[in-house]
């Protein structure tokens, strides 16, 4: 790449895929403190800093229960800071890739959403990812949306390092079994990125690039059947798979609603840019070796 890819996100699961992936001296990579959305004068100066050939916005306040009691922090990172960046991104004239959510959507669809279908977000981090979502488009610049689902990753917070973490403690776990969605592999979609950024910088910018693109992981699931998947995995290392009983989101109660299917159609990231992350159970077997020291047993 001509020039440095700045990496929002600190040490977030998709900013460590990123740094990962990337060529090392491709990617640098910004987070707290040097890096704030609520220090909006820390952004200008991480642009500023040095010759970007692109930004990739993984930075995000993700924590979907808190964002009900918090809304304004939630709106600063992932409304405010957003929109900051992608007008000096736009000034600048160079590729803004923003992460937004399945959870912009209230899952009463029925089948998986399309890019264009209507919005509806049934708590405060969907409703400001959402507002990112217009920020970032209405501020005019070279900007792709990439909306993802289920992040899952070796590191941070995520569902499987939950559930593997709750065997050590318990024979008996209680997992949702009445929302659908796609698991999608931090890894995988920070492949998904690059590969977008070397495409527009091959071709150079088109217009088709711009705007929503629905990327998860391939297939679908329920949490409790991606509970099923992470123990079966975790079975070759020697792990004694739980009882795992599947119950309904009103049996384990949480502060913000969540889609019952937020399943989202990937089609377009296909057509316009010829990927497709890959297949969901696959990815889950590679990280629960990953997390077993990459041992197979
Ligand atoms: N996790 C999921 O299941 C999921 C699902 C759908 C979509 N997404 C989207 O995917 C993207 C990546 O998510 P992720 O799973 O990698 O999230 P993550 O692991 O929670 O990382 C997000 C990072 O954002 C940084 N951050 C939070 N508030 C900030 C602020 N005010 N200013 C600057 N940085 C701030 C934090 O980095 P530091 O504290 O280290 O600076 C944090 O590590 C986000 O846009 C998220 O909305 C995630």
């Amino acid at each position: 790449m001509m020039g440095a890819i700045l990496v929002t996100g600190g040490s977030g699961q998709l900013a460590t895929a990123l740094l990962k992936a990337g060529p090392k001296n491709e990617i640098r990579r910004v987070g707290r403190p040097e890096f704030d959305f609520d220090r909006p004068e820390t952004i200008e100066k991480a642009i500023a800093s040095q010759r970007l050939a692109a930004i990739v916005n993984a930075a995000a306040y993700t924590a979907v229960d808190a964002a009900e009691d918090d809304a304004e922090a939630a709106f600063r990172a992932n409304r405010d800071g957003p929109a900051r960046l992608a007008t000096l991104a736009a000034s600048a004239g160079i590729p803004l890739i923003h992460v937004s959510t399945d959870y912009v959507f209230d899952g009463s669809k029925g089948a998986p959403y399309l890019e264009s279908d209507l919005t509806a977000p049934l708590g405060v981090y969907g409703a400001s990812k959402r507002a990112g979502e217009e920020e970032v488009l209405a501020a005019g610049g070279r900007a792709v949306v990439l909306r993802t689902a289920w992040v899952i990753s070796p590191t941070g917070r995520n569902f499987v390092r939950t559930m593997i973490a709750a065997r050590s403690k318990t024979d008996h776990l209680r997992v949702v079994a009445d929302q659908r969605g796609q698991p999608t592999s931090a890894a995988d979609l920070a492949a998904a990125i690059l590969a977008i950024l070397h495409q527009i910088e091959s071709t150079g910018w088109q217009e088709r690039f711009g705007g929503i693109f629905h990327a998860a992981g391939t297939g679908e699931t329920t949490w409790h059947g991606l509970a099923m998947a992470v123990f079966e995995e975790a079975a070759r290392h020697g792990v004694a798979p739980p009882e795992i009983t599947p119950i309904r989101t009103e049996d384990w109660p949480t502060r913000a609603r969540r889609p019952a299917d937020s399943r989202l159609d990937c089609g377009r990231l296909s057509e316009i840019f010829g990927l497709r992350l890959p297949p969901w159970r696959e990815s889950v077997r590679g990280l629960v070796d990953e997390l077993f020291n990459g041992r197979p047993h």
